[in-house]
């Protein structure tokens, strides 16, 4: 009996190569300026690897032509969107860091509704959720505001989800959310969520969904709807190298209104860069008065 030879899968010699060195820095300097992501020569393979499932998916043959491809796209582009999917994490979860949180409904939103009975404040808050991802910590805000505020009457709060990634920002627009991403919410705040049609995900309820709303914007530009009482800039800055934190972080700052805070990543080392604000833990800070 004759043995038929083992046909190995053809192979382009894109799918076979790693992007060469100068090919990396190109790739890492168009990533840089769009987005102020600095991609590391440790991550030479990583990147090929992301790269070459583009080639694949759009046929595109080779490194280069990708990339001239990609030099030629709007940052709005799908192919763009799909490539930056590529090279970001978008993990995120509800009551993600649960102490802030636990800060948030039991400490703040409490003040906020006892200065406001004492006539000390408006009934009215602006929550910024920058870098939102799938839109997990909006909605946290959304479930710790509905619970503690919106029982009372007067109240008009509005949460804003921002995150460059196109795809992101549209999943948190029409949100479904796993068991996984539901971990950590208190088990009284699930009266704010039903179960989606797939029954192992839970779908906000139509009066969360009302308080937020989610829209592309890089971190590098300045936001045009402001001022914030809150921003949480989480697990983003960590991509970040020091110019481009700086950057983000004077957009950010400037969003708030005097007094505003902004929560961050305990371990982000954001209190080095921030003047003119008050360290109140090593994940908030606030804007001080000019
Ligand atoms: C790990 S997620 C963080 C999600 C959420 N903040 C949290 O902590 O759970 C990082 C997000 O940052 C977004 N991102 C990266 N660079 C950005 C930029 N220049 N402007 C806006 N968003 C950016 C990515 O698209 C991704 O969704």
């Amino acid at each position: 009996m004759t043995v038929p030879p083992v046909v190995a899968p053809v192979l382009s010699p894109a799918e076979l190569s790693q992007v060469s060195d100068a090919q990396l820095d190109q790739y890492a300097r168009l990533i840089y300026e769009r987005t102020g992501i600095r991609v590391s020569p440790q991550k030479k393979t990583l990147l090929s690897n992301r790269v070459r499932r583009r080639l694949r998916e759009t046929g595109i043959d080779g490194f280069d032509g990708y990339l001239k491809h990609l030099k030629k796209l709007p940052p709005k582009d799908p192919e763009w969107d799909a490539f930056l999917q590529e090279i970001t994490t978008h993990e995120t979860f509800l009551f993600r860091d649960e102490g802030q949180w636990a800060w948030f409904r039991q400490e703040y939103l409490p003040e906020c509704l006892d200065a406001a009975q004492k006539d000390k404040r408006k009934k009215q808050l602006r929550f910024w959720s920058a870098a939102c991802s799938t839109g997990d910590e909006a909605y946290t805000m959304a479930c710790c505001v509905s619970a503690c505020l919106l029982p009372h009457p007067g109240w008009n709060v509005r949460i804003l989800g921002t995150d460059i990634g196109i795809g992101a920002v549209e999943q948190a627009s029409d949100p479904v959310f796993s068991e996984r991403a539901m971990r950590l919410v208190p088990k009284d705040y699930y009266r704010f969520f039903n179960k989606a049609k797939d029954a192992s995900l839970w779908q906000p309820k139509p009066n969360l969904q009302k308080l937020v709303s989610f829209r592309h914007h890089n971190l590098l530009d300045p936001i045009r709807e402001l001022p914030f009482d809150l921003v949480v800039l989480k697990n983003v800055l960590i991509y970040f190298d020091a110019e481009s934190k700086k950057r983000v972080l004077a957009n950010v700052c400037s969003a708030l209104r005097p007094g505003g805070l902004l929560i961050s990543g305990a371990a982000e080392g954001v209190a080095s860069m921030l003047q003119g604000f008050q360290r109140l833990q090593p994940w908030l800070h606030r804007r001080l008065p000019e």
